[in-house]
């Protein structure tokens, strides 16, 4: 597990955010397939349901999402959080079309309907900006032993070089969200709801794609110790400098 807690990026202000999104964007990944060698049909029975998840839940146009960020910026200022978000959304959207392009190369068809997805956003749009945020990050977490696992399940430089890409991405997202649930003052009913919600989606995840995170070298104990080892950091994040 990565220790986000000591990064530089935890004293961000959001125009630094700005910047950190703008800069990533201009290194976006190119997806090397010259070195890919056939997927056996095991294999592919094994990644393609998650990557199908995956990719229909990294991509969304973000309208919710910037709705309750334009009422929380209303409310409490700060206009340059509007511009870190769009970037945001812009990343994710950019993480679900690599997965899609890697699902081209293999022709796999992408997913219409992802009940994970759908649970994800019908959470998101239960009470404005906190819940927006902190279900978000609970997927962001785990989307970190996803991807940890997904490139060690199978031999493919392709995928490999994907994940490697979402990982940095996601860690800084982890830390980004935890800034912005500092300063929505989370109370200790909310860190409850917190530890519940990665408790009860972590336990979810495993049984829709427990061989993916087995084949990745996690049982269910390490698969959630990891996700809670994240969530502590994050709360202890979201806590700081109060
Ligand atoms: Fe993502
Ligand atoms: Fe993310």
């Amino acid at each position: 597990m990565v220790n986000i807690t000591k990064s530089k990026m935890t004293r961000f202000n959001y125009n630094q955010w700005v910047s950190y999104f703008s800069q990533n964007d201009l290194h976006r990944l190119k997806i090397n397939f010259s070195n890919e060698q056939e997927i056996s049909e095991k294999n592919k029975n094994l990644i393609f349901p998650s990557i199908r998840a995956f990719q229909k839940g990294e991509g969304s146009d973000g309208r919710y999402l910037m709705r309750s960020v334009d009422d929380y910026i209303n409310k409490n200022g700060q206009k340059e959080y509007h511009d870190a978000m769009q970037w945001f959304v812009k990343e994710e959207n950019c993480h679900s079309a690599y997965l899609k392009e890697y699902m081209d190369f293999y022709k796999i068809k992408p997913a219409k309907h992802s009940a994970l997805d759908f649970i994800f956003r019908k959470l998101r749009q239960f009470s404005g900006l906190k819940s927006e945020i902190t279900t978000l990050v609970t997927a962001e977490m785990i989307a970190l032993t996803y991807y940890d696992a997904l490139s060690k399940c199978i031999y493919s430089p392709a995928l490999k070089s994907i994940c490697k890409q979402m990982l940095h991405d996601e860690l800084a997202h982890i830390i980004f969200q935890s800034h912005t649930l500092n300063r929505l003052n989370l109370n200790k009913f909310d860190n409850l709801i917190r530890i519940i919600l990665m408790e009860v989606t972590s336990v979810f995840v495993w049984c829709a794609f427990h061989k993916v995170f087995m084949a990745g070298g996690y049982d269910f104990g390490s698969f959630m110790k990891e996700n809670m080892g994240y969530l502590r950091q994050s709360i202890f994040l979201a806590e700081s400098n109060k």
